[in-house]
Parts: structure tokens; C-alpha cells; sequence
């Protein structure tokens, strides 16, 4: 008897001693591994001068991981230095590791980059029609891939992308810095990541995968530099991040009109945790890309500055989908356009062949503890005339103007929702409290 109580306060010391300072964290959907099996990048002939193009030396190590295939899988080690290579691909079970001082410097050679086929969801490249570059780093049909370390760098060298697209003599789409395809059981912690030519980290048709602990840098004029985009994936948790960048934050997509649809993969129990950054464009977005369904979406803790929408819904005619069951909460935003964008008439079509009848539906969208200043307009909601957006529910919001300046008001079109202890005041479209739905719990 005694005994039995004494294990049990054992088990449940650690438990008792963390109490309720835990830190709440979704990164356990994938564990981390230790791996036993260790190889460094130099044992392949790897040269850290920044100069010395080290391709082969990757290429070599992956496929030694891949070939031996070890209990346990393998860490890839690279020591402090600048290494300079081609684009590459990673396989299953290993760990690359970068020490401190560690940078994975992408070639800027861009008319030897090679092509890959466009996304099936998407039909086409995302910015230019036919296939698009290879991502830098890539991952397909992978599992158990960790990227980690001791906040080393992963530096995509993008201006010559950036000026071939400012240019307009850019002839596919820009590669992305990271991406997983087909993968699941990814750990991406502890790195940084600079420059990307385009999207920095592309987790599509994957499940479980986790960004923590990352910072994504990218100067505030470099077009389409996105930090992460959950793209058709489901189970993501994205926590503890730093982004200052060209475009939005954080962005959850599932595919572009028609090729989406028909592709029907949604984004889905999606966590976003602990972010901080600025950027011209928005904070946490949905969409516009959101034909395959966007939904079970969390974002809680959000630090905003310098931003220009701090939370940014949106879609098109045409798109299809859903974008459903929705809850961002707890962010604080700080000189903002506008603090809340829901638009219904954003972004561009792949090509002509897309139905203008195919409707998103948006609802059930909860905004909640949103705390604003310097702010020129707190809200502006546009749903679509024949399929309005419903069940959107505002609480405890406070968006504040500059100093002298008048602030422009709500502004809302074919939306319904209710609103609770927002100021200032809402739109009437967002005062419906007799819809009943949004508070019913509470
Ligand atoms: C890298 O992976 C892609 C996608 O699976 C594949 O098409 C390509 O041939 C691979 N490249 C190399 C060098 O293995
Ligand atoms: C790496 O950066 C993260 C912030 O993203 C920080 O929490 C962590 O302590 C850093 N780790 C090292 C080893 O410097
Ligand atoms: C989303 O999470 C729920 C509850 O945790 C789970 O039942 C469901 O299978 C998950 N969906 C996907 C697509 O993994
Ligand atoms: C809505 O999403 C949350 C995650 O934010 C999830 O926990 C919940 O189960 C979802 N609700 C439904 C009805 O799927
Ligand atoms: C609301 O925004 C539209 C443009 O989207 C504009 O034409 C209209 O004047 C605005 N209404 C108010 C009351 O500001």
C-alpha cells in the first residue's frame, strides 16, 4: 500500500514540479530522435570557404544515408564554415544538423537550376505558366526528416531571383528555400533562414510536421518571400518563431481554382504559436490559394509590428473550398493598415478555364483578445454577393488609431456575425447578436 503511493508520487513528481508554468506546445505530434549514426559533411569532401561549390559532397553524404540505411537513421553534421552548393534533395531517417556559425549557401547560377513539374493542385507554376525551379533544399516522399541545430543558417542567396522577377525576364517560378512534399514525421527547429528566392519553407501534401524555434529573414522589399506555407497538409504545428520578410508571415494554402478542386486536398488542425514579426503584407493569412478547403486553423499569440494587414483572410470567385472552423486569438498588432482583412475578391486565376460560380464558403471564423494601436482601420470584411460569409465572431477586440489622425471605420459587405466587447464598434453587418451561434458556449 505505502508502497504503491510512494511510485505513484514518483510518476507524477515531474508532472507535479512543472505545474502550471508548462508551456503549451502541439510540437509533439512529431518526436524528436536522437540518431547514433554520425557523419559530417567534411568526411565527403565538404570545403566551408564560401567558394568552393560542395554539391557533390552533399549529394555523396545523402546517398551514403540513404543507401546504408542505419538503425535509427542518420545526423548529417555540418561544422561551422560557409558552404557553398547546388540545390539538393534529402532522404528518410536522417537529421541535418547545423552547428553554429554553420551556413548552407545556395548557388546563384540560374540558368543551370533544374525544372520540376508543376504542383497538380496548382496546374501550373504559382507566378509563370509550365513547371517551376527545383526548391533549393527538397524533400519528396519522405518521413522522418529533422532539420535542426545550433541556429545555423540556410542562405538562399534569392536577390538574383528577386531581380530576375523585377525585371519581368524571369521565366519560371522562383524555387522555394524548403520544401517537403508527399512527406510526414518532419522536425524543422533551431535554424535560421535567409534570402529565400521565393516562399522560404513549403510544406505540401505532407502531415505532421513541426516548425519551432526558427527565424526567417528576408529584407522587407524582396518579392513573394513568404516565411511558411502549410499548402493542402494537415496536422502543422508552427510555434516560436521570428519572420521579418516580403510578403505574409504565415500563409495556409491548399490549391489554386480548378486544379485545386479537382486535387481536393485540404489544409487541415493547423497550429500557429508564438509568433512575432513584420512584414509588408499580412501577419497570419488564409488563402488566397484555398480550393482544396482550409479548416481546425489555431493562432494564439501573435505579435505584430509593421505590418500591413495583421490578419488576412481571403479567397475568390472561383476558388471553391471552404475555409471553416477558424480561431485566431490573443494578438497584439502595432502600426497596421488594417488589423482585420476578410476579402472575397483577392487574388489572381491560374488561367481562363476556372468557374466564376464556383463560390468558397467561408464561416465560423472567431476572433478573439485582439489588441491594436497605431492602427488606420480596424476592419474591412467583403464576402461574396451569393455566397456571404456567415458565423464570423469578434470578441474582446481593441484597435486603436494614431495620435490626431482620424481612423477609417469598419467597412463590410455580404458577411454575418456577432460581435462581443469591440471597439471601436463594429460594422452593423457584424452586430447580428440575435444570429446566436458565436456565443452559445460561453
Ligand atoms: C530530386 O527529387 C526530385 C523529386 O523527387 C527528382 O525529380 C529529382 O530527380 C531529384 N534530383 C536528384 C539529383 O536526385
Ligand atoms: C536558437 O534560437 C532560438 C530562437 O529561435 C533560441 O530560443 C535558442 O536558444 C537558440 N539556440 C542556440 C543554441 O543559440
Ligand atoms: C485532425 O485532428 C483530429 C483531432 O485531433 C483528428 O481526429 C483528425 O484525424 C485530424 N485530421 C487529420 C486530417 O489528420
Ligand atoms: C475546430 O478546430 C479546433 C482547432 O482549432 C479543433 O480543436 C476542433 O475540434 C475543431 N472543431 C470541429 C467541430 O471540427
Ligand atoms: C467601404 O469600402 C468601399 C471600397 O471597398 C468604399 O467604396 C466605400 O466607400 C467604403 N464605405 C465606407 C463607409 O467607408
Amino acid at each position: 500500500m505505502y508502497k504503491n503511493t510512494l511510485s505513484i508520487i514518483i510518476i507524477f513528481l515531474p508532472a507535479i514540479l512543472a505545474g502550471a508554468d508548462e508551456v503549451v506546445t502541439c510540437s509533439d505530434i512529431v518526436p524528436m530522435r536522437t540518431r547514433y549514426d554520425k557523419i559530417s559533411i567534411t568526411d565527403f569532401g565538404g570545403v566551408g570557404d564560401g567558394k568552393t561549390v560542395n554539391s557533390k559532397a552533399f549529394r555523396a553524404a545523402i546517398y551514403r544515408i540513404k543507401r546504408l540505411r542505419r538503425r535509427g537513421g542518420t545526423l548529417l553534421y555540418i561544422p561551422p564554415g560557409v558552404y557553398l552548393t547546388d540545390r539538393f534533395n534529402l532522404t528518410s531517417r536522417m537529421t541535418l544538423y547545423l552547428a553554429s556559425g554553420a551556413v548552407i549557401k545556395a548557388t546563384q547560377d540560374t540558368s543551370i537550376w533544374p525544372l520540376a513539374d508543376p504542383l497538380p493542385s496548382y496546374g501550373r507554376g504559382r507566378e509563370r505558366e509550365g513547371g517551376r525551379y527545383m526548391s533549393f533544399i527538397l524533400g519528396d516522399g519522405l518521413h522522418d526528416v529533422i532539420i535542426t541545430g545550433e541556429n545555423g543558417t540556410i542562405d538562399g542567396q534569392g536577390d538574383v531571383w528577386w531581380n530576375l522577377w523585377r525585371r519581368k525576364t524571369l521565366q519560371y517560378t522562383r524555387p522555394h528555400l524548403l520544401e517537403f512534399m508527399h512527406s510526414k514525421n518532419i522536425i524543422i527547429s533551431n535554424v535560421i533562414f535567409k534570402n529565400s528566392p521565393f516562399w522560404n519553407i513549403h510544406p505540401v501534401y505532407c502531415s505532421n510536421v513541426v516548425v519551432r524555434f526558427v527565424t526567417i529573414l528576408a529584407p522587407v522589399d524582396s518579392p513573394n518571400t513568404d516565411g511558411v506555407d502549410p499548402d493542402s497538409s494537415s496536422n502543422v504545428c508552427i510555434e516560436d518563431m521570428y519572420i521579418s520578410n516580403g510578403d505574409d508571415l504565415i500563409a495556409i494554402k491548399s490549391g489554386w481554382d480548378e486544379y485545386g478542386i479537382a486535387f481536393n486536398r485540404p489544409s487541415s488542425n493547423i497550429t500557429i504559436r508564438r509568433i512575432t514579426g513584420s512584414s509588408k503584407f499580412a501577419g497570419i493569412a488564409i488563402g488566397s490559394e484555398m480550393s482544396g478547403g482550409v479548416e481546425n486553423v489555431l493562432a494564439e499569440h501573435i505579435n505584430l509590428f509593421n505590418i500591413k494587414f495583421g490578419i488576412h483572410i481571403k479567397t475568390n470567385s472561383g476558388r471553391g473550398g471552404y475555409i471553416r472552423n477558424i480561431t485566431i486569438s490573443n494578438v497584439y498588432i502595432e502600426k497596421a493598415q488594417k488589423g482585420i482583412k476578410i476579402g472575397g475578391d483577392v487574388g489572381d486565376h491560374p488561367d481562363d478555364k476556372f468557374d466564376p460560380n464556383n463560390l468558397p464558403v467561408v464561416r465560423d471564423i472567431t476572433l478573439r483578445s485582439i489588441w491594436g494601436k497605431e492602427i488606420q482601420q480596424p476592419g474591412l470584411v467583403k464576402g461574396i454577393k451569393n455566397a456571404p460569409f456567415i458565423n464570423i465572431c469578434l470578441s474582446d477586440i481593441n484597435l486603436q488609431g494614431s495620435p490626431n489622425k482620424r481612423m477609417q471605420p469598419w467597412n463590410c459587405s455580404d458577411v454575418k456575425g456577432s460581435s462581443l466587447k469591440v471597439s471601436p464598434w463594429p460594422c452593423s453587418e457584424l452586430i447580428s447578436s440575435h444570429d446566436g451561434s458565436c456565443f452559445t458556449q460561453t
